[in-house]
């Protein structure tokens, strides 16, 4: 699914320049549960960005299914994110005046195949899915922060992505709604999706089939 070849990453130019990323190399297969730990600052939301690609390593090779991604237009860039990444943060980032419905639907647009008429009961399928089938016409405000998640979870999986990538994505829930949260996001990984999850907690992290630990943008120890 993923292989990272000497990747590095840095951030501003000149005397300004900071190198966060030190030469990553890391390959995750298909259906693969991973996940990325490390203190704060070492580098671990840049790494997701460029496997999201939201951004683009400054040197390195990435390859995503064995194509290489620096060889995509902008265009082919966004079609596979939109198509085969689905992506989770620790806040949520649910649009607050839409449905858990809409909310989930949103990706949708940018599937071809999936027709406009079949939106609604799609998005229902992947709610129900995840435990959430009464409550498709709640706003974002009126479920609670593991629901919340639930919904972006749903989200993240209506397009069918073969790549989940999720940020914290317990790092706003207590324990026991973090647990089921994640009970939930490997459950998904043994269905097929690799899953590269950024977390702080050893508790989270253990359950994944492996962790890499990032310490100022290396790779200290990968198992
Ligand atoms: N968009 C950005 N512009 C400039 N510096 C950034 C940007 N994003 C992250 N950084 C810097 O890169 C380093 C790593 O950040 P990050 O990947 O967010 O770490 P982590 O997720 O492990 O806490 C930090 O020093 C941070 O300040
Ligand atoms: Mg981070």
């Amino acid at each position: 699914m993923i292989q990272l070849q000497e990747l590095q990453h840095s951030f501003g130019q000149g005397q300004l320049k900071q190198q966060v990323l030190h030469g990553i190399s890391l390959s995750i297969q298909d259906g693969e549960s991973v996940a990325i730990t490390g203190p704060s600052g070492s580098g671990k939301s840049t790494l997701l960005s460029i496997l999201g690609l939201l951004d683009t390593a400054t040197a390195g090779q990435y390859l995503l299914r064995n194509q290489p991604v620096n060889q995509l237009s902008r265009q082919q860039k966004n079609q596979v994110r939109n198509r085969h990444i689905g992506w989770i943060f620790q806040n949520f980032n649910l649009i607050a005046d839409m449905t858990a419905l809409e909310n989930v639907a949103l990706p949708l647009r940018f599937n071809p195949e999936v027709a406009t008429s079949a939106y609604r009961q799609r998005a229902a399928e992947v709610l129900a899915q995840v435990g959430l089938a009464d409550k498709l016409h709640a706003r974002p405000s009126k479920l609670s922060g593991g629901q919340q998640q639930r919904v972006a979870i749903a989200r993240a999986l209506v397009n069918k992505p073969g790549l989940i990538l999720a940020d914290e994505p317990t790092g706003n829930l207590d324990s026991a709604t973090g647990q089921s949260i994640m009970d939930l996001l490997l459950q998904l990984a043994t269905e097929g999706s690799a899953l590269v999850m950024v977390t702080h907690d050893p508790t989270i992290a253990s359950q994944c089939q492996r962790s890499v630990h990032l310490v100022d943008g290396r790779l200290s120890h990968a198992n």
